[in-house]
C-alpha cells in the first residue's frame, strides 16, 4: 500500500519523493523556498498533485512569509511550472481564503485535498461504465502514459483511477504503460502502481505506443490531462499526441481523464497552452536538446474528456 502522494503533517507539507521511484520515500517541505524547488525537480508532480500543493504552498507562505511578501510568493509558487492548470488553481483557492485569517487558508487548502480524492473516485468510477458502453463488458486491455495515478494526485488516480475501477470489477485484462522518455514517469511510476494494485501490465518504449496501438493489441487508451483548453484541446505528458493519432486511425476510444480543476475555460485552445520546456541534460548529455514536457492533442482526436462532473465529448 502506498502512502499518500501529499499531505499535511500539522506542521510541514509531506511528499513521496517521486525523483526516488520506484523507491518509495517521504520528504518534508516547510517553506515557500523549498516548495517551489521541489515543483522545479518533480519532487512533487501530476496536475492534481500539484494543485493540492499550490494550496498548501500558500499555508506555508502565511506562515513563514510577512504579509508584505504573500503576493509575490503566493506568484512564485503558481509559476513553479506552467503547463497543469491545477497549480494555479490551487494557489487561488487557498490564496481566496486569505482575508478569514490563517485557520480558513488551511482549511481550504485541506478542501483542495480532500475534493482531489473524491474527484478522483468519481473519475474512476464514471470513465470505467464509459469504456463498459464504448468497448463492451470486457476484460479489457487499455493503454496509458505518463502517470496519472495515485503517485500523480493525493489517491487513486486520474486514469489510472479509470484502470483501478475497473479493475475492482474484474474488468482489466491488461494495461500496456508507455515508459514515458525523458523522465521514464510510466516505468518507475505506473509500473509500480499496476504492481501494487495487481493488474497484468507491460512497459513499451514511448516509440513503440502507436504501433501497439495499430497491431491491435489494446481496445482503449486512458490518459490523464495537466491542461484542458476551453475547446477540449488536451495538454498532456509529451508522447500523448501519437497514441491519439493512432488511436483514430485503429478505431478505438482516446479518453482523457481529469478533474475539473484541470480544465481551464480561460485558455480557448492548445495553441494558448504554454508548454514547459526542460534542461536538455534529462534527454542527453554533452549534445543539444529540445526537451518540451508535454504535447497538445486535438480535441477531433478526443473521443471524451471524462472528469467528476461529466463526461464531456470535445470532438
Ligand atoms: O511532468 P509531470 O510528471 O508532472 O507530468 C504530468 C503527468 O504526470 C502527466 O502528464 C499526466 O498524464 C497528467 S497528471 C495526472
Amino acid at each position: 500500500m502506498l502512502p499518500r502522494t501529499i499531505d499535511w503533517d500539522g506542521e510541514r507539507i509531506v511528499l513521496v519523493d517521486q525523483t526516488a521511484l520506484p523507491d518509495v520515500r517521504l520528504t518534508s517541505v516547510t517553506g515557500v523556498d523549498g516548495l517551489v524547488d521541489a515543483i522545479g525537480r518533480l519532487v512533487v508532480r501530476g496536475a492534481p498533485a500539484l494543485g493540492v500543493a499550490g494550496a498548501l504552498g500558500v499555508v506555508l507562505a502565511v506562515r513563514t512569509v510577512g504579509p508584505a511578501g504573500l503576493d509575490a510568493a503566493c506568484a512564485r509558487i503558481a509559476a513553479a511550472r506552467p503547463t497543469a492548470a491545477n497549480l494555479a488553481v490551487g494557489v487561488a483557492r487557498a490564496r481566496a481564503a486569505l482575508p478569514a485569517g490563517p485557520d480558513a487558508v488551511l482549511a481550504a487548502a485541506l478542501a483542495v485535498r480532500d475534493e482531489d480524492i473524491a474527484a478522483c473516485h468519481a473519475i474512476g468510477a464514471r470513465g470505467a461504465a464509459l469504456l463498459g458502453e464504448l468497448c463492451g463488458p470486457g476484460p479489457l486491455r487499455l493503454h496509458t502514459h505518463c502517470n496519472a495515478g495515485a503517485l500523480a494526485c493525493v489517491e487513486w488516480g486520474t486514469a489510472l483511477g479509470v484502470v483501478r475501477s475497473l479493475h475492482g470489477l474484474g474488468r482489466v485484462a491488461h494495461v500496456v504503460a508507455d515508459e514515458t522518455r525523458p523522465l521514464l514517469q510510466g516505468a518507475r511510476i505506473t509500473a509500480v502502481e499496476l504492481a501494487a494494485i495487481g493488474v497484468p501490465y507491460r512497459v513499451v518504449v514511448d516509440g513503440a505506443g502507436a504501433s501497439v496501438i495499430a497491431r491491435g493489441l489494446v481496445d482503449a487508451v486512458v490518459v490523464g490531462a495537466d491542461r484542458v483548453a476551453a475547446n477540449g484541446d488536451v495538454a498532456n505528458k509529451i508522447g500523448t499526441y501519437p497514441l491519439a493519432l493512432a488511436a483514430a486511425r485503429a478505431g478505438i476510444p482516446f479518453l482523457v481523464a481529469a478533474p475539473e480543476s484541470t480544465v481551464d475555460p480561460a485558455t480557448p485552445d492548445g495553441a494558448h497552452i504554454v508548454i514547459e520546456e526542460r534542461a536538455a541534460d534529462e534527454v542527453v548529455h554533452g549534445h543539444p536538446a529540445w526537451n518540451p514536457a508535454f504535447d497538445v492533442t486535438p480535441h477531433d482526436l478526443v473521443t471524451a474528456v471524462v472528469t467528476e462532473a461529466r463526461v464531456w465529448r470535445p470532438g
